[in-house]
This record gives structure tokens, C-alpha cells and sequence, in this order.
């Protein structure tokens, strides 16, 4: 009988209890006992470790669907990976998640979590040495290489959508233009698919150049005095500072474009778990049991396709972009942004999308 150990890690996203739910499932079904590390590599620094263990009430069937861990994502009070390596305490933090996971005897640890998680991981990798290490790539920002998605994006662009919806309706009775900011940090996958998905006239994102006479020439040749502005956090406009969406709204109102600015923020984190994110949550919570009963470690579950395989972390590492974090600049994590060829770029060309 295996014994294993889940833990969710940085930002939260909607889908973290499905992928929780499902794990716990799946290794009851192997007959493997299952713990929860709360608050991630924090509760690795409580002493004793907080952990509990899962069965099948821990996280209900029909709790499965909502936003949030249940696990918790960590507690900045606590010390972490920034904490330790702004202090100079790296090798300590690294003996305290290692003797704590060495106590508590697990065969493997899935480690739910994004870019940094995976990134620092695998640079830390002597911590996971006794164990097999699979991790799950979980972020609304889908800035996670080698996967066709990551869980909580479906969802994040569904809630922006289902805000869209909403804000174009008064945009219309009030002959108005939104800039809405979507998050993503320096990844622009979420804006452009949300964008396209609410039909969005302009859509700006941080990896592609814009200019910002030709966005105003562009939105005042629509024949609609009302839509969206979709606007990546990620973006910058020389010369100017503040956040994104208010330094168009800027330049919109300079050039007599009536308009509002809208920040769905922290909502695109949340929401009932779309469909496909479950159904994806469930993939990979298999992937990950299967590879843990094929004793892998330091692996990745990455979506393929229709089909879910798993990807040496290493390679993982080497195949994105690999830049400092900007919250730990210490670090150099591994990110995906759009490519040239992603097929929505040329959706947005035929569907007449200002893209910036
Ligand atoms: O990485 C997920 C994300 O939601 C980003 O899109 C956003 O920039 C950031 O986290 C916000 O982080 P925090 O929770 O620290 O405000």
C-alpha cells in the first residue's frame, strides 16, 4: 500500500478541489492512504508538519466544484521561497521540507501548483530526493510550457466572459467603450482567449507590440459606439505608469473615445469549476497516480491532445522561456507565452480584432 501526500502551491485557481477530489479518489481506489499538506510548503515548516489525512468526505463530491483549495495555498506569514532566499536561509528551508517530508514517510508527493512551483522544484530537486515527485500545472495564466492547458484557465476565461457579458450591456445604453484588465501577469493567453470568446474590438497583450494611434484609429473605424477593450495586465506604454487599463483609458479619452475601465480582478480566480476543467482535472489527477505507481519522480502531467502524458520536469525547465521571476528575481522560472502560430492570433486578423 502506497502512501502519498497532495499539496496545492501558489496562486489559487478554480479547479484545485476537483484535481484534490480526484486524487483522493483515484488512490482510494488503489487502496493507498492519502494525507493533505495544508498551506503548502509552509505547513512543510510547521513543526510538526501540517497534515491531515483524506478520505472521501475531506472534500465532498459536491464541493468538488468550488474555487479556493481546500488545502489552503500558503500563508505569507509563514517562511517560503522568498523569505529564505531574501534572508540567505535557502539551505535551511530546504532541510525543513525535506525533514519533514522524510518524517512523514510518503511514497509520493503531488505538488499542484504553477510555473514558480514547478521551476523551484526542480532547482531544489534534493528535497523530493526519498520520493517520487509528480507535479499537476494548475494556473489561470496558462504560462506553463509543454501543455496544452493548465487547470483553472477554462474557468478563468469563462468568468471573464460571463463579466463581459454583463459590462457590454450597460456599454451599449451608454454609447461607451470598456477597457477591461484581465490578469496573466506577463502572458498574454488569457486576454486574447477571453478577448475572443466575449468579441472584444481590440485585444493587447504583452507579447505583441501595439501602438496606440493605430488602436484609436482602429476603434474609431468600428460602426458601434460601444465594446470591449480587452487589456493584459502585462502591458506596458512608454512614458507612462499605473495600471494598464487606466493608461488607455487615458489616450482613449485624449482622442474624444467615450469610455469606462473595468477590473474583474480576483473573480478570474474563482467560480464554479468550468466543465472542461474538471474533466482536465480528472486526466491529470489519473496521469499523476499512474506515474506514481510507475515510480517517476520529477515529472510533470501535461495535456496532449485529448490525452494526458507526463514530461520530465527538466525538460519542462529547458523548453520555456527562462526569466527571472518578478517576485523572486532570484529565480529563474520557466514561462509560456503566445507563440506567432497560435491559431487564435489569425482568428482575431479574419474577425477584424485590433491585436496589440
Ligand atoms: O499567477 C496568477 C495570478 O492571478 C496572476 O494572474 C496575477 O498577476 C497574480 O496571480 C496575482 O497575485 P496575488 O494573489 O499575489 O495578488
Amino acid at each position: 500500500m502506497k502512501k502519498i501526500a497532495i499539496m496545492t502551491t501558489g496562486g489559487d485557481c478554480s479547479g484545485l478541489n476537483t484535481v484534490i477530489n480526484r486524487v483522493v479518489l483515484g488512490a482510494k481506489n488503489r487502496g493507498w492512504r492519502v494525507y493533505g499538506i495544508i498551506d503548502g510548503t509552509d505547513g512543510l515548516c510547521h513543526r510538526p508538519a501540517n497534515v491531515i489525512e483524506m478520505n472521501l468526505d475531506t472534500v465532498p463530491i459536491e464541493n468538488a466544484r468550488l474555487a479556493g483549495s481546500f488545502l489552503h495555498n500558503g500563508n505569507s506569514c509563514m517562511m517560503n521561497f522568498e523569505k529564505a532566499i531574501a534572508t540567505g536561509r535557502m539551505k535551511e528551508f530546504n532541510k525543513m521540507l525535506h525533514d519533514s517530508l522524510a518524517k512523514l514517510k510518503l511514497d509520493a508527493l503531488v505538488l499542484v501548483g504553477g510555473n514558480g512551483s514547478f521551476s523551484l522544484a526542480w532547482l531544489n530537486r534534493d528535497v523530493y530526493r526519498d520520493l517520487s515527485l509528480v507535479c499537476i500545472p494548475k494556473t489561470i495564466d496558462f504560462d506553463i510550457p509543454l501543455t496544452d492547458r493548465t487547470i483553472g484557465f477554462d474557468t478563468a476565461v469563462e468568468q471573464l466572459t460571463a463579466y463581459c457579458d454583463q459590462i457590454l450591456l450597460t456599454a451599449r445604453s451608454h454609447h461607451r467603450w470598456f477597457v477591461v484588465q484581465t490578469m496573466g501577469r506577463d502572458c498574454g493567453r488569457l486576454a486574447l482567449n477571453s478577448g475572443i470568446a466575449v468579441g472584444a474590438d481590440a485585444i493587447l497583450v504583452p507579447e505583441i507590440k501595439f501602438d496606440v494611434d493605430e488602436l484609436i484609429r482602429h476603434i474609431k473605424s468600428i460602426e458601434r459606439d460601444y465594446g470591449i477593450i480587452m487589456v493584459s495586465e502585462g502591458i506596458t506604454l512608454r512614458g507612462h505608469s499605473g495600471r494598464p487599463a487606466d493608461m488607455i483609458a487615458r489616450k482613449l479619452t485624449a482622442a474624444g473615445i467615450t469610455n469606462r475601465t473595468a477590473f474583474p480582478d480576483y473573480i478570474q480566480r474563482t467560480g464554479d469549476t468550468a466543465a472542461s476543467d474538471r474533466i482536465l482535472a480528472a486526466k491529470m489527477a489519473t496521469c499523476a497516480l499512474n506515474a506514481i505507481e510507475n515510480n517517476e519522480t520529477y515529472v510533470m502531467t501535461a495535456l496532449r491532445g485529448n490525452d494526458c502524458v507526463t514530461v520530465p520536469l527538466p525538460d519542462f525547465y529547458a523548453a520555456g522561456d527562462v526569466r527571472a521571476d518578478p517576485n523572486i528575481p532570484a529565480i529563474k522560472t520557466s514561462n509560456a507565452y503566445i507563440e506567432p502560430d497560435d491559431p487564435l492570433l489569425k482568428v482575431a486578423m479574419e474577425m477584424n480584432v485590433y491585436m496589440g
